[in-house]
Order: C-alpha cells, then sequence, then structure tokens
C-alpha cells in the first residue's frame, strides 16, 4: 500500500445470481482513496454504483448477490477475510455510510436524540452524560440551528435537509476514516442540496475524512471531489483528477455524460441526451460494453473489451480511440 492510502479496491466483482442469469453489477473494480481525500464515482443509474459502495461495507444482498472476487483493503487490512462480528466494528466506526433517502434509515418511532445516542452508545461504550453533550457538539458540527430542540423530534417532525444532516452528524459521530455518500443530495432541492455539500467538504478539510462519493451528477461532483471513476456497465471506464475527467475527458462516455449534463449557459432543449440505455447487465454487449451506444465504435470495438490503461499519467482509460 501506498502512504496515506486508506481504502484500495483492487479487481473487485460483486454478481447477482437470478433465474436470468449472472447480474455482473461490479466486474473488475479498482481504484484508490488517500487520507482526506474525496474520490467521486459517477455514471447513469443502474451502472453498479450503489453495489460497489454495498460491497465495502460487505452489505450486498444476499442471496442473490455475491462477492465473488478481489481485495477491500482498509489500510492494508482485506476487509473479504474479516469475520461478520470484525466487519460490525467496522461499520460505523470506521466506514459510514449515508443514503440518497435520510428517512428510510431512520427509525419513525424514536427521536432523533434516541437514534444518535443509541449509536454513539454501541461504538464507544460511554457514559450517558458524556454522549449528551457529544451529540449536541455533533450536531452544533453540522450547523443544526437549535440542537436541543432537534433532539426531542421525530423523523417526520424534519425537512428532508435538516434530516441529512441528522444522517451526516450519525455518520460521523464516530470519526470513520472513510465517509461512503450515495447520491446524498439526489433528494434534495438545490440551496439545501448546496449546503449539504459544503458541510462535507467541511468535514473532509477539519478532520482529513475520506470520501466516496457516489453521484450522477457531474455538477456535483465538481464540488467536492479531488479523482473522479466513471462507471459504465459494472465497469469502471476513465479515471483521473476531476479536472482532467471535467475538462479534458477522453472516454466516449465520459464525454456523452458531460454533454448530457445541464448547465446555466444552455437552454433545456440544447441538452444532449446519451442515446439508448445501459445494457442488462445479465445480457452484457460484448466487447466494449459501451459500443453499442458510441457513436465513436468501430468493428475492433465487439471483439476483446478494451481494458483500462493509463495513457497519461494518473488518467486511465479503456477505449481503443481513445
Ligand atoms: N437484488 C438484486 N438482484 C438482482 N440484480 C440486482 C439486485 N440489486 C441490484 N442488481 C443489479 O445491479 C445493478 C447495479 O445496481 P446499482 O449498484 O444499484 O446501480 P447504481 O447505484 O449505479 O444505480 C443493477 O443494474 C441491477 O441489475
Ligand atoms: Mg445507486
Amino acid at each position: 500500500m501506498g502512504q496515506n492510502e486508506i481504502l484500495n479496491v483492487k479487481h473487485l466483482k460483486t454478481h447477482f445470481f437470478t433465474d436470468e442469469g449472472v447480474v455482473r453489477a461490479v466486474d473488475d473494480v479498482s481504484f484508490t482513496i488517500r487520507k482526506g481525500e474525496a474520490l467521486g464515482l459517477v455514471g447513469e443509474s443502474g451502472c453498479g454504483k450503489s453495489m460497489t459502495a454495498l460491497s465495502i461495507l460487505r452489505l450486498v444482498p444476499n442471496p442473490p448477490g455475491k462477492i465473488v472476487g478481489g481485495e477491500i483493503l482498509l489500510r492494508g487490512r482485506d476487509l473479504l477475510t474479516l469475520e461478520e462480528k470484525e466487519m460490525r466494528s467496522i461499520r460505523g466506526k470506521e466506514i459510514s455510510m449515508i443514503f440518497q433517502e435520510p428517512s428510510t434509515s431512520m427509525n419513525p418511532s424514536f427521536t432523533i436524540g434516541n437514534q444518535m445516542k443509541e449509536v454513539m452508545r454501541y461504538h464507544q461504550r460511554k457514559a450517558n452524560n458524556h454522549i449528551d453533550k457529544q451529540v449536541v457538539d455533533i450536531l452544533k458540527a453540522v450547523r443544526i440551528p437549535d440542537p436541543d430542540r432537534v433532539l426531542s423530534q421525530y423523523p417526520h417532525q424534519m425537512s428532508g435537509g435538516m434530516l441529512q444532516r441528522v444522517m451526516i452528524a450519525m455518520a460521523i459521530s464516530c470519526e470513520p476514516s472513510l465517509l461512503i455518500c450515495d447520491e446524498p443530495t439526489t433528494a434534495l432541492d438545490v440551496s439545501t442540496q448546496a449546503q449539504i455539500i459544503d458541510l462535507l467538504r467541511l468535514l473532509k478539510a477539519k478532520r482529513e475524512t475520506s470520501l466516496l462519493f457516489i453521484t450522477h451528477d457531474l455538477g456535483v461532483l465538481s464540488w467536492i471531489c479531488d479523482t473522479a471513476a466513471v462507471m459504465y456497465a459494472g465497469t469502471i471506464v476513465e479515471y483521473s483528477d476531476i479536472h482532467t475527467i471535467l475538462l479534458n475527458p477522453w472516454h466516449p462516455y465520459t464525454k456523452a455524460l458531460i454533454g448530457s449534463t445541464p448547465r446555466l449557459d444552455q437552454d433545456a432543449d440544447q441538452l444532449r441526451v446519451i442515446r439508448g440505455q445501459v445494457p442488462n447487465l445479465a445480457h452484457l454487449p460484448s466487447g466494449c460494453r459501451f459500443h453499442p451506444r458510441c457513436e465513436m465504435a468501430q468493428e475492433i470495438c465487439r471483439g476483446e473489451a478494451p481494458r483500462l490503461e493509463e495513457r497519461d499519467p494518473g488518467h486511465l482509460i479503456a477505449c481503443y480511440f481513445a
């Protein structure tokens, strides 16, 4: 492992064994996240982003899902070799995750205060009065204006933005080294979205928390990420620093994604949608998985799949024509 590397995912494969066949949701995915670094995982819906995240926490629904290959090294220790008991002490403590819909991860019948304290007690085994103060501090850290009031509220009494703040507060309460955010702002309005991203940026800068930030929105990606991996149909097709991905992308899929992202200086009718759809991952096209939708596709693209190779220092691309 290189210096400062927190997470090293190597050749990860997570498949679903269904009546329809084997769904290759994550199919040989590798990436690295360093201390205090945010890696964006971007791609259309159904490309395997969430399953990559759930694999890291070993929370893939099994059956029908199963991690069938690869390594997930957290500071050099392969999570795939751990006992479930050891894994439980890593979840929420070393690695936390926040989801798109905060309301689905909260219990509607307990107050925010009760749920937060429960999580913190589980990991810390501290005296109650310590925890009480900690909970208030952490709510202040996520800029909740009136923490004492919020602690006595139930989830349905809060707005989506406030609830997502509480989720972030819970996720960071044990100071994880890695925070996985799976479309954390997708359900929020634009201004709340910006506030949540700001908060995550602050966390990253102040606590040197590493982030795996999942989104289908390249705009959001640019606000927070240092590096980005573009995922298509279970594989990574381009991987580089964020500026290269956004300003000088090489892969036709990355270019198409950027072309389909709304910009302020553009009318809606100028937006180009990517033709076709993400393939069914149980019935993948031959060769390059993107070739049926690619404007540059040639005969060679239907043959063997192009490998993800470093074409420029730190810039990896899987395409014959990039
Ligand atoms: N329970 C399941 N059974 C079968 N296939 C599944 C299941 N869950 C997810 N998948 C498959 O995994 C693929 C990747 O899903 P996901 O990681 O959620 O995509 P993303 O987060 O990029 O939208 C989906 O296209 C779907 O076919
Ligand atoms: Mg998802």
